[in-house]
């Protein structure tokens, strides 16, 4: 290449940078003039932005005209009740897009056809809509496109009037449907989750490292940990947890190094200390897990009562208050049950037939004794059961 050629081409890009910059606070006439387009700080880096925030916008169709240099799109505060087909358009590529913020716009569905052009997505943010992706609007691949989707974040997006259990079986049905290799962090705040009842729901997230789950009223871990096999971080902050069982704890055994170098934020819960922490209390002091804070883990309550508002670490006299619901001993009051049943139902029964079954006897004895007297034998049970 001639040094005049490469001064010419040198020349080419600085004209073209300019151009570039002088265009680059202006969004395209679709955008209204309602949001900001161009280099801003994202952060702590210089991307190229397009930010329409509290744009009150009751449709997206302007996100199909976004520039093609865009590297980080907002969109927060509008009204878009269903995300269309094909959001960002069907024509151009987005090689440089790497965020999507979709927070706080009223988002009820996302159809499986919704994002197209989006597979150098990194982070893809839909915090705080009303998200409903159960019965005929479970789309399964609906994130299928983001093949490299590193963190998907669903912080209070979920629509209160669906039961979490509901929609939790629906976003696992996702994550196996859009096949998220690369997916390393999940965030699932302030979403009213109770419990999980599918135990398998992460276990399809090969990349997965950090689970946010703080801020619900999750009372057990019953979700399972083993499967996730670069586990980093589980985030319970601020949730229902009272106790957790020797049953839940062991399953922090089946990682990598019995968990080492897993980090469990328990903070804020309210734990009741009475015999049913003792398997907690020793774990904590013992497991190679990293539970975050736990020195200033408080009891919310108590047995003895003096233990409420107490540090776990200094709670030394714990008791119950029935029997200790220890597994064996649930088995063995079971059983007992069962046998004080058969055993009354057998006097029961007996105590029906008593008469009869004594009747019966003395009548064949008598049948031995007296032969032939079959006339006394055949009305005498008749007569004793009409008077009982
Ligand atoms: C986007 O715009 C809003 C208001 O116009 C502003 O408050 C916010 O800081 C902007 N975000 C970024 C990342 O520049
Ligand atoms: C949002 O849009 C829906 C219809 O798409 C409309 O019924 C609702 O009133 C709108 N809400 C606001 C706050 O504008
Ligand atoms: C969620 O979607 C399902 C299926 O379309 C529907 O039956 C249910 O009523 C919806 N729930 C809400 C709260 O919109
Ligand atoms: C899932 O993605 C990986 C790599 O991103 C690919 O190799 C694999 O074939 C995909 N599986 C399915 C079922 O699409
Ligand atoms: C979940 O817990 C929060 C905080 O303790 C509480 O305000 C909220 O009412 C609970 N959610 C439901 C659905 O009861
Ligand atoms: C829980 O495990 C610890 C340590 O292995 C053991 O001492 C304790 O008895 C167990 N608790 C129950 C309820 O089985």
């Amino acid at each position: 290449m001639s040094s005049k050629k490469l001064a010419m081409y040198v020349c080419v890009a600085w004209m073209m940078a300019i151009i570039g910059s002088s265009f680059a606070t202006t969004c395209p006439p679709d955008f209204g003039g309602r949001c900001v387009c161009g280099q801003a700080n994202y952060n702590g880096k210089e991307r190229y932005l397009v930010n329409c925030t509290n744009t009150h916008f009751n449709d997206a169709a302007m996100l199909e005209k976004l520039p093609i240099q865009t590297e980080v799109v907002i969109f927060t505060g509008n009204n878009v009740t269903s995300m269309p087909w094909n959001v960002f358009g069907k024509m151009n590529d987005y090689p440089y897009l790497e965020v999507i913020d979709m927070t706080n716009n009223n988002i009820q569905e996302i159809k499986g056809k919704t994002y197209h052009h989006v597979k150098n997505v990194k982070t893809l943010i839909l915090n705080h809509n009303q998200l409903n992706i159960t019965g005929d609007k479970t789309h399964p691949r609906i994130f299928s496109n983001f093949v490299n989707l590193e963190s998907l974040h669903l912080t209070n997006a979920f629509s209160e009037s669906v039961d979490s259990k509901e929609y939790l079986v629906a976003l696992e049905q996702i994550f196996v449907g859009s096949n998220l290799t690369k997916l390393a962090k999940v965030h699932l705040e302030q979403n009213e989750i109770w419990s999980i009842k599918n135990p398998n729901i992460f276990c399809t997230l090969p990349s997965l490292m950090d689970i946010q789950l703080g801020d619900n009223n999750i009372s057990d871990i019953s979700f399972n940990v083993g499967c996730i096999h670069n586990l980093r971080f589980i985030d319970l902050r601020n949730n229902k947890i009272h106790s957790l069982s020797n049953n839940t704890l062991s399953k922090f055994e089946d990682l990598p190094n019995q968990g080492l170098g897993v980090k469990l934020d328990l903070m804020g819960n309210p734990f009741i200390c009475d015999c049913q922490i003792a398997d907690l209390l020793n774990w904590l002091r013992t497991t190679k897990v990293d539970v975050l804070e736990k020195e200033s883990y408080t009891c919310y309550d108590g047995l003895p009562a003096a233990n409420a508002d107490e540090l776990l670490y200094n709670v030394h006299q714990i008791q119950c208050a029935f029997a200790p619901k220890q597994e064996y001993q649930g088995t063995t009051v079971l059983l007992g049950i069962l046998l004080f049943l058969m055993i009354s139902l057998i006097l029961i029964i007996g105590y029906m037939n008593f008469t009869s079954v004594r009747a019966g006897t003395v009548a064949l004895w008598e049948k031995v004794v007296h032969r032939g007297q079959y006339t006394h034998i055949l009305s005498k049970p008749e007569e004793q059961e009409v008077h009982v």
